[in-house]
């Protein structure tokens, strides 16, 4: 960077010398969402068509932003999402990123499709202790990921359940993105990810679907959820719900908490964004066990309204690669940092002194 004009301020000045930086296939992968991408810009629009509601003269000490989580204390509400392949933005990838978090007391949850592996990203910093876990087509190798995730000392297992097949990438077929040599999914290594008893394994018949008869065909069901919480003593968040039943069911199946996500759009296009289907699984939830949102999340005053709507905490995803392109663990802390700021400033300007205070009375309605 030259000059003192072009330091980022912002998590939106990040994205923008991230895109200087990063190839055109590597940006495709990163900022693209499903299809059109309309739930991509609904996951912010929803942000920025909710109204805040200043308080003042709320004055005093004893304010903070700490929570406890599954039994963890974390100073902030703001989490790093699960996002696959970090060595796309940095050399170091998500071991850069782990160190960054936990110099800014963030909890980091590590993909499954990481470009390290679980035990170095472990290593690489102390707060990240979740673990984003994919159930496999074959139990062995899910379990096989779910012992090395114990024995490495992570804390939690977060279980994608959003993306069964791969959403209409359409920006990255347009790039022509595909991963470079040095850049694989570490973790999926060893495993043999396709059972020779599945049906992703055979070739298709004449007239067979790919969605249906390969990837459906081996999809996971409730019933793997029941089965892989059965398994492991670790709390079992699940990540990609928007329907208020799926959470309730999550619950029923055991599920520690739930992830109210879109995938940051790259699932389903038009699907609804996680802001707005939040309330409604929260009404469902009713505080049985803590709900987190992504998708979106680009300002403290985000945080904010998403708690107000019912989450305990968010997660940001594509914001953490801008960092780690921009300037590495360096830039990944400098994220957070801006983030965590706003957050309280935001907590402020509303009159929050704690988590606790923040509720719908923080939001404009409009009379
Ligand atoms: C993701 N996400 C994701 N989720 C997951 O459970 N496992 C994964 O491996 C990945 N990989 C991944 C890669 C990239 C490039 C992106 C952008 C996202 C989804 C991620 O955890 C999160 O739900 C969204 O990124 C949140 O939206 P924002 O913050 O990016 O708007
Ligand atoms: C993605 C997969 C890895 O969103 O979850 O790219």
């Amino acid at each position: 960077m030259t000059g003192r004009a072009s330091l980022p301020v912002s998590l939106a000045d990040y994205e923008r010398l991230a895109e200087a930086r990063l190839s055109a296939e590597a940006w495709a992968y990163f900022a693209g969402g499903a299809a059109d991408e309309i739930t991509a810009r609904w996951n912010r629009d929803a942000f920025d068509r909710t109204a805040l509601l200043p308080r003042v003269l709320n004055g005093g000490p004893g304010g903070s932003t700490a929570l406890t989580l599954f039994g963890r204390s974390f100073a902030h509400p703001i989490l790093v999402a699960p996002v696959a392949y970090q060595k796309l933005a940095d050399p170091a990838g998500e071991c850069a990123t782990a160190a960054a978090a936990e110099a800014q007391g963030a909890g980091m949850v590590l993909s499954t499709q990481a470009s390290v592996t679980l035990e170095d990203a472990a290593r690489a910093g102390a707060t990240c202790r979740w673990f984003q876990l994919y159930v496999l087509p074959s139990r062995a190798a899910t379990l096989s990921l779910v012992r090395r995730a114990e024995a490495a000392g992570y804390e939690v297992l977060v279980v994608t359940v959003d993306a069964p097949i791969n959403g209409v990438r359409n920006r990255e077929h347009r790039a022509g993105f595909t991963l470079p040599p040095g850049v694989a999914a570490e973790n999926l290594r060893d495993l043999n990810t396709v059972d020779a008893a599945s049906p992703a394994a055979a070739p298709l018949p004449d007239g067979a679907s790919a969605i249906f008869d390969r990837f459906m065909a081996a999809a996971p069901t409730w019933k793997d959820l029941e089965w892989l919480i059965s398994e492991t003593k670790l709390p079992v968040v699940v990540k990609g719900i928007l329907a208020p039943d799926d959470a309730v069911r999550a619950i029923g199946a055991g599920a520690a908490g739930v992830i109210v996500s879109n995938h940051g759009g790259r699932t389903l296009d038009t699907a609804v964004a996680s802001l707005d289907a939040l309330p409604a699984v929260a009404a469902a939830v009713s505080g049985r066990v803590p709900l987190l949102l992504d998708g979106g999340v680009r300002r403290g005053t985000d945080v904010l309204k998403a708690l107000a709507f019912g989450a305990s905490a968010v997660l940001v995803g594509r914001p953490i690669v801008h960092g780690l392109a921009v300037s590495g663990a360096f830039g990944v802390a400098h994220v957070l940092r801006l983030l965590r700021d706003e957050f309280e400033a935001a907590m402020a300007l509303t009159g929050c002194r704690t988590l606790a205070d923040i509720d719908r009375s923080r939001i404009w309605a409009r009379p």
